[in-house]
């Protein structure tokens, strides 16, 4: 069944993109793209696997300690009866041995990013197990149509996988994700860099219905999972609050105080200029209260909105 499921993907991928070589060199690393893929698709339509399963691939490759470790993870587990190990074992995921074992020059499906192996194709060997509801949004998901395969963010043969540690977890993001990683060392940030936040407090990793991949429905929603004191209602609402927190502010970071995305009084006269005492800061800034401090907020602090009933300035 799994099989089968493979093969039809296999070959339904047309255009394979990758062409660049793998560091650590394989022997089949000269066939082109659909060679390999041509030949992998064979492989599994003769299916022909080893007869004594994982003790077939260690005569050969059990010196790496990095395969080993497969046993200390969940996938190596022989008494899970849905685990690999208790089923095809090795082969689960690589792929019918066929006469690979003749030295290792028959390919095997491998999971490098740098092999010539579309995403696609890699990604079937998981979802032939995992495709419960987990995984709806996948398909769509901005991961999935840059082609990012289920192993570059899970490491299978590892007693822990990283992206599934709090603690390790923004790092394996953002060793892909360099503008985040820059804005979340800023100087104010949410607490990512210490690891008590994870992007996936706010983002789903395999992809959602909502922008961004969020978790929640809209940005606001986010926000209000944990500002819970914002959602309002307020008798004196400031609309862009209400609109789009990102309005002001920066999610994963910034340079300025409070996450925001640039300062008060600029800030507050993107929309707030030219007319009315606003536009005052411009040439006194530094000089009085609408330049000082907090600026703006010296008189409007209650910015996200107001109960007063004498509020409508957001003054109180
Ligand atoms: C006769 C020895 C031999 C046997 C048996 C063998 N292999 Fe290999 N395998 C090799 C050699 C040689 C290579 C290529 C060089 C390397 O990666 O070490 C290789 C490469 C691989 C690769 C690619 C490694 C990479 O760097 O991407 C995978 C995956 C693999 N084998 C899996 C298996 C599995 C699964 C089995 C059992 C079904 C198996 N091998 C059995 C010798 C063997
Ligand atoms: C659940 C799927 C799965 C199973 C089962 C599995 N592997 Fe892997 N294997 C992977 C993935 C994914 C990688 C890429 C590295 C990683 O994620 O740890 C990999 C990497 C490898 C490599 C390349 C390592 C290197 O040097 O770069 C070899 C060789 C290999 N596996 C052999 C095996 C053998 C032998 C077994 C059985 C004992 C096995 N694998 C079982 C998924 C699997
Ligand atoms: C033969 C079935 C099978 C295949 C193929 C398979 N898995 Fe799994 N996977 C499991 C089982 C069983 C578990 C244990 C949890 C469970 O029972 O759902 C698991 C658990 C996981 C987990 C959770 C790990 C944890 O520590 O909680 C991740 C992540 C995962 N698999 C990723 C992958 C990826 C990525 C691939 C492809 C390289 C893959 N799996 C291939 C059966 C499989
Ligand atoms: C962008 C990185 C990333 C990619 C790509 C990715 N995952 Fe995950 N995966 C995660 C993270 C992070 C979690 C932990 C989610 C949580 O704790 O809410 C996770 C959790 C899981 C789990 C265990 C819990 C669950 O939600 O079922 C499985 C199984 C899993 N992923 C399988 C897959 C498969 C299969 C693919 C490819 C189709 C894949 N993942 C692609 C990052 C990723
Ligand atoms: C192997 C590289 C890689 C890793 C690892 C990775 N991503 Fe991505 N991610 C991408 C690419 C490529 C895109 C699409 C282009 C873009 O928006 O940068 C993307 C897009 C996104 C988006 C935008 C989604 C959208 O719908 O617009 C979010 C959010 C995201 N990733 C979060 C994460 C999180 C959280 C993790 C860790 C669990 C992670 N990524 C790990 C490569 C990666
Ligand atoms: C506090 C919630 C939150 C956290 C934590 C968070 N993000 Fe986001 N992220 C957002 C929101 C909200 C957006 C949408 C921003 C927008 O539309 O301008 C977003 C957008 C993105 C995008 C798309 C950017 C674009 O330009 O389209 C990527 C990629 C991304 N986040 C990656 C990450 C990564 C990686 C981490 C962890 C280091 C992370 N995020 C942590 C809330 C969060
Ligand atoms: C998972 C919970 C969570 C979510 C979701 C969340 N935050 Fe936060 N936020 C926090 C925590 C924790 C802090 C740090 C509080 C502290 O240090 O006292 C914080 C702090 C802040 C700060 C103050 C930063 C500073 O430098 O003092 C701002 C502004 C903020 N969040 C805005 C947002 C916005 C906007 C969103 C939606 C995009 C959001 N938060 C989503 C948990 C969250
Ligand atoms: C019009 C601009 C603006 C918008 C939109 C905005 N904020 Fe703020 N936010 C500020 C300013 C300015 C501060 C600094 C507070 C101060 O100096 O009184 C701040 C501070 C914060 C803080 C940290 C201090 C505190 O009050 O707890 C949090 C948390 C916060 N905002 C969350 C949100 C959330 C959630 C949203 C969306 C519902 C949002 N903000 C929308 C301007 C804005
Ligand atoms: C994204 C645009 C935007 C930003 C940025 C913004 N505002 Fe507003 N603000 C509005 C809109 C729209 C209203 C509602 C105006 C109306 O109802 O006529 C409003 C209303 C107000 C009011 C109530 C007065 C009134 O006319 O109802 C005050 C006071 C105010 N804003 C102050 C600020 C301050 C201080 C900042 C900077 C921290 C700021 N605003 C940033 C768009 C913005
Ligand atoms: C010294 C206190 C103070 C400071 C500082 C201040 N305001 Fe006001 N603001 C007021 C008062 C009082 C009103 C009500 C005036 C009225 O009813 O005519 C007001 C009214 C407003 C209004 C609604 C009427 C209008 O003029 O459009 C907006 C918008 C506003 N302020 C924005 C700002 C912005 C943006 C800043 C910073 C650049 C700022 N204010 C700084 C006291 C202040």
């Amino acid at each position: 069944m799994m099989e089968r499921k493979i093969a039809k993907l296999v070959l339904g991928v047309v255009f394979i993109l990758t062409t660049s070589f793998s560091v650590h060199a394989v022997p089949w690393d000269d066939l082109t793209s659909k060679q390999l893929e041509d030949k992998l698709v064979s492989k599994f339509n003769e299916g022909e696997y080893s007869k004594k399963g994982a003790d077939s691939c260690l005569a050969c490759h059990k010196k790496s300690a990095l395969v080993m470790s497969i046993f200390d993870g969940v996938h190596g587990q022989m008494n899970n009866h849905s685990s690999p190990m208790a089923g095809l074992q090795c082969e689960a995921c690589h792929g019918p041995q066929g006469t690979h074992n003749k030295g290792g020059k028959e390919p095997m499906i491998s999971f490098g990013s740098n092999g010539k192996l579309s995403a696609a194709a890699k990604n079937t060997v998981c979802q032939g197990c995992h495709n419960d509801s987990k995984q709806m949004a996948w398909h769509n998901g901005a991961h999935n149509l840059s082609e990012i395969a289920c192993s570059d963010c899970h490491v299978i043969h590892a007693a822990t996988d990283p992206v599934l540690d709090q603690l390790t977890t923004n790092e394996a993001c953002t060793s892909c994700h360099s503008k985040e990683k820059a804005d979340m060392n800023k100087r104010s940030s949410h607490p990512l860099k210490w690891n008590q936040m994870t992007c996936i407090d706010c983002h789903s990793p395999h992809g959602s219905m909502n922008e961004s991949s969020l978790s929640q429905p809209s940005i606001n929603e986010t926000c209000y999972s944990c500002h819970a004191e914002k959602r309002g209602p307020f008798l004196w609402e400031h609309a862009p609050v209400t609109e789009n927190c990102i309005n002001c502010h920066n999610p994963h970071g910034s340079v300025n105080e409070n996450l925001m995305s640039s300062r008060a009084p600029q800030l507050c006269q993107q929309c707030h200029a030219p007319n009315g005492h606003a536009s005052r800061l411009v040439s006194e800034l530094g000089e009085d209260v609408f330049g000082s401090g907090q600026g703006c907020m010296n008189c409007h602090s209650q910015i996200h909105g107001s109960n007063h009933p004498a509020g409508s300035m957001l003054q109180r």
